[in-house]
């Protein structure tokens, strides 16, 4: 039977079959080609969509709006300072009220329930930007640019370090799950996902003849690894009291020469980006300042190596993204 995701809501991967999954990962290929061929594809003249960010952003929000804008749609930006929503009009009138003027909707912010609430009441689609839970946008870029570099997606040993319970740490091990990789997070026990989640993970990667294992090790975890992949320490919304313990209980899973080595030879390197790879951020700087340390996540020499596929990671957030847009409101 064929795919059809005309009106649907993307707000997280876990409401998508593998099948869907692979139509969006089919259907960004082909937009790719577009976009590399100078091909015009305006195919959505005449809609307008509207980006609702309560956090910052860079890729997320420049691949919205160049997507939209290639598809020949408006595009209105809207910060945290410049709506009313939460502060003067609660998140089901703001929804109301967007969907009367809007065909989409895009929305980073704190909560899942938030973003859901906001596609209960829109009537239109609804497209999670990120939340403090997942960020399934991110997950079609890293996947299509597993398949890009790996030529496959089933069976590869894709292995997470670093704060497996954050956004990105619960979207990998669905993404995993569903399309048939080996996932491994190797962090800190206090930093493992939500039990309920992992119980249903398994449950969806015995289904698609691939595995989901927590591990300590790093040694161990990192072994005949396809992809190693990181986040920051501290998330975006967390206060900066927390740096010191994370710093303390992450530093044994910082991604360098020694976890690359004991990967794979053709192991890549993956991050969604932003990243502390030195100290050329103000962050970075304050961090090194205060804790004596240069490098974070990821060392400078992984991330700058030739395993590291970062930035065309980065630029498939844009194609997919398109992807998203067009299977929801063709
Ligand atoms: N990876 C990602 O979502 O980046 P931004 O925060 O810049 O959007
Ligand atoms: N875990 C990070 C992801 C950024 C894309 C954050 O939420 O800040």
């Amino acid at each position: 039977m064929g795919v059809n995701l005309r009106g649907r809501n993307f707000l997280k991967l876990l409401d998508f079959t593998p099948a869907e999954i692979r139509y969006l990962l089919d259907l960004s290929k082909n937009f790719k080609d577009l976009k590399r061929t100078g091909t015009p594809h305006r195919y959505l003249e005449g809609k307008n969509i509207v980006l609702l960010f309560e956090k910052t952003s860079t890729r997320t929000r420049c691949s919205f709006e160049v997507a939209g804008m290639d598809l020949g749609m408006g595009v209105t930006y809207l910060d945290p300072g410049s709506s009313q929503m939460g502060k003067k009009e609660s998140i089901a009138d703001t929804a109301r009220v967007l969907g009367r003027m809007y065909d989409g909707i895009e929305y980073r912010g704190f909560s899942q329930d938030l973003v859901t609430e906001l596609a209960d009441y829109a009537g239109i689609p609804v497209w999670n930007g990120l939340t403090d839970q997942f960020h399934p946008t991110q997950m079609l870029a890293d996947l299509l640019t597993i398949e890009e570099k790996l030529g496959h997606l089933k069976g590869v040993n894709f292995v997470y370090m670093g704060d497996a319970r954050n956004n990105m740490g619960n979207s990998l091990m669905v993404a995993c799950a569903k399309m048939g990789l080996n996932f491994t997070a190797c962090a800190p026990k206090a930093l493992w996902p939500a039990e309920d989640l992992v119980k249903e993970c398994k449950k969806i990667a015995k289904e698609n003849d691939c595995t989901v294992t927590l591990t300590e090790d790093v040694k161990k975890g990192t072994k005949n690894a396809d992809v190693i992949y990181t986040d920051i320490w501290v998330s975006m919304g967390e206060p900066d009291s927390v740096w010191a313990d994370r710093i303390k209980i992450l530093k044994p899973y910082q991604v360098n020469k020694e976890v690359m080595k004991n990967a794979k030879d053709t192991a890549i390197f993956m991050h969604c980006l932003p990243s502390f790879h030195d100290t050329k951020t103000t962050i970075g700087a304050d961090i090194a300042k205060k804790f004596k340390i240069k490098e974070m996540e990821v060392t400078d020499e992984v991330f700058e190596s030739k395993q590291s596929v970062v930035f065309d990671e980065a630029e498939n957030r844009m194609h997919t993204i398109k992807a998203v847009m067009y299977a929801t409101l063709k």
